[in-house]
């Protein structure tokens, strides 16, 4: 890793910004009506922020519109309260101190790094989580258009790099497994990015549900639509079309939104390698991945 651009909090790979500021982060105060969106990197985040932006606005398109989404939702690990430097950081900091109530933030911290507030104040919490192949192979081309990110290698370097958990953020499996045994005790919606792909109206009604909504089919049927790969891909506000630090023309950020690319990727030693890992790491959970 660059080490300039990146270091660790306990164990964990995390950008400079986010470990110089540690103090402030883990002393982030959480009000009881915000709402947190967590997930692993790449399992379907901008996904579910949009459908939450649309629940929240009662399906009115130009209303989720009104911001990039990284505006909209800021990143809870990028959250500095005060002389934070210039740039699109300083942006998301400024607009989160000042952001009216019922807040929604985001974040890809594992559940250990959360900040206490949320816990204490009892926040709900949307988790989603995707098969680890397909969100292996997602990172993998995040990674190569994405400069705020290592450049990943190769992709056969990459693969043993996200197996050993290397990667920034952490390991997937303690990340899933950590979120998965925190439901038991917090109110957590854990979501599977494969459920969204294959019933994406119940998924939507169900996060409506949890966030105390009531909305009419037609409204429902209409952020479905609105919260569909092709829309969000056409609609810059979500396809982070205006990221400096990403390069679209070596993979989109959108890119196919599919259960089951892995497929193309992966070699046949490293799909026996890959399902290995996963029965071992993946005994001490009650959580369950369809992975062939
Ligand atoms: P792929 O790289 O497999 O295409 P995140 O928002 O957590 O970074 O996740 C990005 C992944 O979610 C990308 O996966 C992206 O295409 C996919 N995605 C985003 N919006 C989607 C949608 N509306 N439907 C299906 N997949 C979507």
């Amino acid at each position: 890793l660059p080490p300039e651009e990146f270091s660790q909090v306990n164990g964990i790979i995390l950008q400079k910004k986010t470990c110089d500021f540690w103090n402030k982060i883990w002393n982030f105060q959480a009000k009881p009506d915000d709402l947190l969106i967590a997930s692993y990197p790449k399992a379907g985040t901008t996904w579910t922020q949009e459908i939450v932006d649309l629940i929240q606005n009662d399906g009115d398109i130009e209303k989720s519109r009104r911001a990039s989404i990284q505006l909209r939702h800021p990143f809870l690990e990028w959250i500095r309260m005060t002389h934070c430097g210039k740039s699109s950081v300083y942006k998301l900091t400024v607009l989160a101190n000042a952001m009216p109530s019922p807040r929604t933030l985001k974040t890809h911290l594992p559940v250990q790094l959360l900040p206490p507030s949320f816990w204490e104040e009892n926040c709900k919490i949307i988790y989603v989580a995707r098969n680890p192949k397909d969100n292996l192979v997602s990172y993998y081309h995040f990674q190569r258009m994405n400069k705020a990110l290592p450049d990943p290698g190769s992709w056969d370097e990459y693969f043993e790099t996200f197996l050993a958990g290397n990667v920034v953020w952490g390991s997937w499996f303690d990340h899933v497994k950590g979120w998965w045994k925190k439901k038991d005790s917090h109110p957590i919606l854990y979501l599977f990015y494969e459920d969204m792909r294959k019933d994406p109206k119940r998924e939507i009604r169900k996060i409506m549900e949890f966030l105390g909504k009531n909305l009419k089919e037609e409204i429902l049927d209409k952020i479905v639509y609105n919260t569909s790969f092709d829309v969000m891909k056409r609609n810059p506000m979500t396809n982070y079309i205006n990221e400096i630090k990403m390069n679209h023309n070596l993979s989109p950020f959108l890119r196919k939104g599919v259960v089951g690319d892995w497929k193309n990727q992966f070699t046949e030693a490293q799909n026996k390698q890959f399902n290995e890992y996963h029965e071992k790491n993946m005994a001490d959970t009650s959580l369950s991945f369809y992975i062939f």
